[in-house]
């Protein structure tokens, strides 16, 4: 029998001393943590403290003008050494990412069924009868009707939009399914409906997840934790041990914030 191998050990990421400068200015630096495999991981901090920076980082697609030092293995594989069409390849073949405001990430004039189809199926090849079977069966999952498939997005709530997206992550089964703050355009309720499903998500596919935050309720739902703070990491370890003992002073505000 074939042994496989287990690329990577059990991160999916392991960044190395990552810095990002911009004009003379860095952005983040001395970035380094590991993703562990099939976990979610948080990445929590304030304002312009750089989770966005990272993440773009992780995905090959900084500002032009920008220079990353460091290195970035994703199973083993330096990033830094793919052209910038491996690296699209490897993003369409391996990662999801939502952003913040769903409502940018789709366009206004096409139906959802277009812009789903594209997302999910279109990308993996595949026929749109077999997409329509499919993605309907993951909307209902999702507590969406099925007539979504006909509207417009500016006739659905910013929550049900956030939904569509997590049903083309449903749909596409990625490797790593990125999240960049995707809670922060949504009212209280559908915060916490969101999360619930992105956790059901994980609990199916067993995907690995990076979930970005400023939102310590949210990091909750992680495994492990980032913290990071004027573009460096300042705290990183398990979550229910950064949330029992905090070390650095500004986590040691935001769990006392908190609870
Ligand atoms: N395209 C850019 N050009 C110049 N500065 C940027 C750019 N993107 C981010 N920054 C700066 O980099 C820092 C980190 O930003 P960002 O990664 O967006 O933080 P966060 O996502 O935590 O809010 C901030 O000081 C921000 O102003
Ligand atoms: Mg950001």
């Amino acid at each position: 029998m074939e042994v496989l191998s287990n690329k990577g050990g059990d991160h999916i990421f392991k960044i190395e001393n990552v810095a990002v400068h911009l004009n003379g200015k860095y952005l983040i630096h001395d970035v380094s943590f590991t993703v562990p495999k099939g976990q979610i991981t948080a990445v929590i901090g304030e304002s312009g403290s750089g989770k966005s920076t990272t993440l773009s980082a992780l995905l090959g697609m900084l500002p032009a003008q920008a220079v990353m030092e460091g290195s970035i293995l994703f199973n083993e594989r330096n990033l830094m050494e793919l052209s910038e069409q491996e690296r699209a390849g490897l993003r369409k073949k391996h990662f999801f990412t939502i952003f913040q405001d769903a409502t940018n990430s789709f366009s206004p004039t096409l139906k959802i069924k277009q812009q789903l189809y594209r997302l999910t199926a279109s990308r993996l090849g595949q026929k749109e009868e077999a997409f329509l079977g499919k993605i309907t069966a993951i909307l209902k999952d999702l507590n969406l009707p099925e007539d979504v498939l006909n509207r417009y997005p500016f006739e659905l709530s910013g929550g049900m939009l956030q939904r569509c997206m997590l049903a083309c992550a449903f749909y596409n089964e990625p490797d790593v399914l990125m999240a960049d703050e995707p809670t922060s355009a949504l009212d209280m309720l559908h915060q916490q409906e969101f999360i619930k499903l992105l956790k059901n998500l994980h609990a199916r596919l067993g995907a690995t997840i990076i979930l970005i935050t400023h939102d310590l309720g949210v990091a909750a739902i992680a495994d492990s934790m980032i913290v990071m703070k004027n573009g460096e990491i300042v705290e990183a370890g398990q979550v229910a041990e950064i949330f029992k003992e905090p070390k650095h002073p500004y986590t040691k505000r935001l769990v006392a914030n908190h609870f």
